[in-house]
């Protein structure tokens, strides 16, 4: 049994950073470790709606083009667009995470949210192993072309895509607020 203590130290000193040095490759081992946690959390009636990609090399800056010619497309701050064409650059590493759609509307939101719990899994793992790790939106209106590159099934909803690396400088803290519970007896 590992001491909860542990757990919640791993939990607290997490970060988003994507201060990443860009140069420094990521162990295969430790990208397997990091997918194969995210399998581990839990879903509703064993779908198993997972659904993973590991970008690395020049398929970063395809992604990073294909993405930015939609965005150009549908009129975007040209600005945005540029800095998109480069972007998946800043990591060695980018996971695209996505979720399956369900048979209802209802089973296509907890096959998100198992997707979700299966996003922090990794972003604990990457903690642990000392990697840096930040989890990035979609952009709007990329959710399909993203889906194809990546060679996962039709109408797959991506989650993010997750800068891995190791880190270049520590990303500054981020107080929580009080944890908003309330006590019902
Ligand atoms: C669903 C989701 C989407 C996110 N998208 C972005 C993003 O597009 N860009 C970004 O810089 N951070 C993104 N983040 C990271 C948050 O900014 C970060 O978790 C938040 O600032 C709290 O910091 P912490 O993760 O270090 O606790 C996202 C986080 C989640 C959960």
């Amino acid at each position: 049994m590992i001491d909860y203590l542990e757990l919640i130290k791993l939990m607290s000193e997490r970060r988003s950073n994507i201060l990443i040095d860009a140069q420094v490759p990521v162990e295969m081992a430790d990208i397997t470790s990091l997918c194969d946690a995210a399998m581990l959390a839990p879903n509703h009636k064993r779908t198993w709606p997972l659904r993973l990609a590991v970008v690395q090399g020049d398929a970063r800056s395809q992604l990073g083009e294909l993405i930015a010619d939609i965005m150009a497309s549908q009129g975007d701050d040209p600005s945005k667009v540029l800095r998109t064409r480069t972007k998946y650059l800043r990591a060695p590493v980018v996971i695209v995470l996505g979720a399956r759609d369900g048979d209802s509307g209802q089973r296509s939101r907890e096959n998100r949210y198992a997707v979700a719990a299966g996003a922090q899994n990794m972003l604990l793992i990457a903690q642990a192993l000392g990697l840096a790790m930040l989890w990035s939106s979609p952009a709007t209106g990329a959710n399909d072309a993203i889906s194809d590159f990546c060679d996962f099934e039709h109408h797959t909803e991506i989650l993010g895509l997750m800068y891995l690396g190791h880190a270049s400088s520590a990303a500054p803290d981020v107080p929580r607020p009080p944890t908003p519970v309330t006590w019902v007896t």
